[in-house]
């Protein structure tokens, strides 16, 4: 089976991805880590994304795989590097990745590695565009939703507890701007599958959420719904 999540930036897409396959013992895919090495990639670089061919240049040296570090964590290999930290905490990648993102250029390129890491099955993927553009024949696709507040506060929490000094209106404001560019591009926008089931989790916990999703899981697996 392949789970697509999909929703807007900070509403635990990840956090229920992680629980689902630990639960069922799946692959998980963060797409939005792979948007985050991207643009980490150009800014070390220099290159400006305004020109397309040095963008698409550039793309061609670029390697981005995933591992399990020591603690059993997923990290993210940008050309064998160890990213996880920088692309979740450096302000300029959370500044312009979906400015980055919004480069039909970059979407192909990592599409196309998306598809082929799924097209054996038993994975989770979460991003912006999973479920309408990735896999759109997906068994089970999810589109999670919170309040903008309740989704500044939790990535706030996540920022302090990095050691980062920034304020709920910064955050907010970061939050605010990206749903905006990632709703409006014109390039695989975000959008909520036909077939999709929103998922308000402003005021559910992360086990009540589990537990909704998994009995989805089990009636599509069983052929119920
Ligand atoms: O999920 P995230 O916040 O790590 O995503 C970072 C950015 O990448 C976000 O602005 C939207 C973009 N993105 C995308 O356009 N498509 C995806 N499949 C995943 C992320």
């Amino acid at each position: 089976m392949i789970i697509a999540i999909d929703g807007y930036s900070s509403c635990g897409k990840s956090t229920l991805a992680k629980q689902l396959a630990r639960e069922l013992n799946y692959r998980y895919v963060d797409t939005g880590a792979m948007y985050r090495s991207v643009t980490l990639y150009l800014q070390r670089n220099q290159i400006d994304i305004h020109h397309p061919d040095q963008v698409e240049r550039a793309l061609s040296d670029i390697s981005i795989r995933f591992d399990i570090a020591s603690d059993g964590q997923q990290i993210t290999l940008l050309n064998s590097e160890n990213v996880e930290n920088e692309i979740r905490v450096n302000p300029r990648v959370a500044g312009s990745v979906s400015d980055v993102a919004a480069i039909p250029a970059v979407r192909r390129f990592l599409v196309k590695q998306q598809q082929e890491m799924g097209k054996d099955g038993m994975i989770i993927m979460d991003g912006r565009d999973i479920g309408t553009v990735v896999f759109p024949h997906a068994e089970l696709k999810l589109f999670v939703t919170a309040s903008p507040e309740v989704r500044a506060q939790r990535r706030l929490d996540e920022l302090v507890e990095k050691g980062q000094h920034t304020t709920f209106e910064e955050v907010l404001a970061n939050l605010s701007k990206r749903d905006h560019i990632d709703t409006t591009r014109a390039d695989s926008p975000l959008m909520k599958a036909e077939d999709a089931i929103e998922l308000d989790n402003s005021n559910l916990t992360r086990q009540e959420q589990l537990e909704f999703v998994m009995k989805l899981v089990r009636e599509r697996a069983s052929g119920k719904a």
